[in-house]
């Protein structure tokens, strides 16, 4: 059973392992391979439920993930997302939301897209005994702002906001934090900066991990970032399984004699 402890434990020791999972099958296969935290992402709105933005998800789509997942999941340490508008309008639904995640769904810690609005709560959800994973630099729930995807901390001040807020975040008792499509030197002066382990996604070498989202790196999406990598090719196994079933069956080829079962004392119906 891994814990937060356990993941800062590991940092700067070894590097740390993060994928996320939105499933049962998918979460039992990437606990299996020893990852050392499984995310539940808000990428569900993406990866599973057929939405173009994180946006629309719910605390109630992430509730049935998170259970699924937490179901699953014998070693990793589980964190779930949550999503866009479900923390940080006011303390009390946010904890609300937050203790749903954690006492009905199961997950052992919850992940914030930050800004400055969200390092009251992090101090709150802490002393009530949530563990919070900070997320800085390109936070898809403002997508709307952005406009797209770029790139963050670009420029002096964008990347020394990020710096503040990152120590904000540890100062307020966050266990870690995702720096997502920074810069790779920005994200290693931010590792260097905190005591917390660092886990990138599209920020470089220099992190104490590395998080992608699951269908990236087995390669099931059909649209990827440039900074992940497919490490499988998914897709096309289930384009031609799919493909075979089809031609077997308008074939006759299936089912076959190994697949039927005769049953020796039923008497003609007809
Ligand atoms: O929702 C998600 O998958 C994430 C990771 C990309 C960090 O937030
Ligand atoms: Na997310």
């Amino acid at each position: 059973m891994s814990t937060v402890r356990d993941l800062q434990a590991k940092a700067g020791e070894e590097p740390i392992t993060m994928l996320t999972a939105y499933d049962a099958p998918t979460a039992s296969l990437v606990d299996e391979a020893d990852v050392d935290v499984i995310l539940v992402g808000d990428s569900v709105g993406n990866t599973s439920l057929g939405y173009e933005t994180t946006l629309p998800v719910t605390v109630d789509d992430m509730a049935r993930h998170v259970g699924a997942v937490s179901r699953a999941t014998d070693e990793a340490l589980v964190v779930a997302d949550m999503p866009f508008l479900s923390f940080g309008v006011d303390q009390p639904s946010s904890i609300e939301n937050a203790g749903r995640l954690i006492k009905d769904a199961g997950a052992e810690a919850v992940k914030l897209e930050c800004g400055p609005h969200t390092v009251d709560l992090t101090e709150r959800l802490v002393q009530l005994g949530i563990p919070v994973m900070s997320h800085l630099g390109l936070t898809p729930q403002h997508v709307n702002q952005y406009g797209g995807y770029p790139r963050q901390g670009t420029d002096q001040d964008a990347a020394e906001r990020i710096l503040e807020l990152a120590v904000a975040h540890e100062e307020a008792g966050a266990f870690s934090l995702v720096l997502e499509h920074v810069p790779s030197n920005l994200a290693a002066e931010v590792t260097e900066a905190l005591e917390t382990p660092t886990i990138g996604i599209g920020a470089g070498p220099d992190c104490d991990g590395q998080v992608l989202v699951v269908d990236d790196v087995i390669g099931l999406s059909d649209w990827s970032p440039s900074f992940s990598k497919q490490f499988g090719d998914v897709r096309s196994e289930i384009e031609t399984a799919v493909s075979e079933y089809v031609t077997a069956v308008e074939t006759g080829t299936f089912p076959a004699e190994e697949h039927s079962h005769e049953q020796d004392d039923l008497e003609k119906l007809y």
